[in-house]
């Protein structure tokens, strides 16, 4: 079985998937984190792999950007592939002031401008949450290697605003969220909680603050690469139980 946009069967997927928005970085995550990963999609080259760490099977798979395409492709790995648990690990622009370059956010809850979950929900206004046992998890795991190497990313739980632009017309958005204790931005989260939560399946975003929109701070492409490489392995221990 396969569906128009994965060419996997069912059973290819592991129960719990690592959703980058980028297929070459699930591309990197497969091929330098975890062992023995096979692909098992690459229609569209939104490519997929499932391998294990730490002796668990797990899955990453490239979600793309924005709600329609996180949604589409969440959609089919709950429903056809029988996936229970998608973790995206992604970047996002902070406009809290309390962020830095670096740090963790946990998107507890995701505001929109999209209006899907509006069209989802019969008109009425949905607050997408994220899954609590997987924030309890991902936050515990942050709090243990800061206790065990006196070193860890500062880590933030709240609210994201997922919106459907990257350059916004309206100039004043910042500063509204920051006002309403918004944390960051980005373009998927809202999506993808509201479609696991119809689905059935357990959702959260994990993503490093890579802009400060209000500050205009940003990280460099090596600083992106390190501060994910770091982030998705506190990830993979998080939801393998270490
Ligand atoms: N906006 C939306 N998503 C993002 C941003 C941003 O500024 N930075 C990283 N992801």
């Amino acid at each position: 079985m396969s569906t128009p946009h994965n060419a996997a069967k069912r059973g290819d997927f592991a129960e719990t998937v690592l959703f980058p928005g980028d297929p070459l970085r699930a591309r990197h995550i497969a091929t330098t984190l975890l062992s023995d990963a096979v692909q098992v999609n690459a229609v569209r080259n939104m490519l997929a792999y499932t391998g294990t760490w730490r002796g668990q099977r797990i899955s990453v798979m490239g979600s793309g950007m924005g709600i329609p395409s996180c949604s589409l492709y969440a959609t089919e790995l709950i429903r056809d592939y029988g996936v229970k648990r998608i973790v995206r690990v992604g970047t996002c622009g902070a406009v809290a002031d309390a962020l830095a370059l670096g740090d963790i956010v946990l998107g507890q809850g995701a505001c929109t401008d999209s209006s899907v979950n509006r069209i989802r929900f019969g008109g009425y206004d949905y607050a997408p949450i994220a899954s609590w046992q997987l924030l309890v998890t991902v936050a515990a795991r942050v709090a243990a290697v800061a206790a065990e190497t006196g070193r860890s990313p500062g880590l933030h739980v709240g609210n994201v605003f997922s919106s459907d632009f990257f350059d916004h017309p309206d100039a004043s958005l910042p500063g509204l969220l920051r006002r309403h204790g918004v944390l960051a931005i980005d373009m998927e989260s809202a999506g993808l909680y509201a479609v696991a939560a119809e689905l059935g399946a357990e959702a959260l975003s994990v993503m490093a603050v890579s802009d400060h929109i209000l500050r205009k701070e940003h990280m460099s492409p090596a600083q992106r690469e390190t501060g994910l490489d770091e982030m998705v392995g506190l990830v993979l221990d998080a939801l393998t139980g270490r």
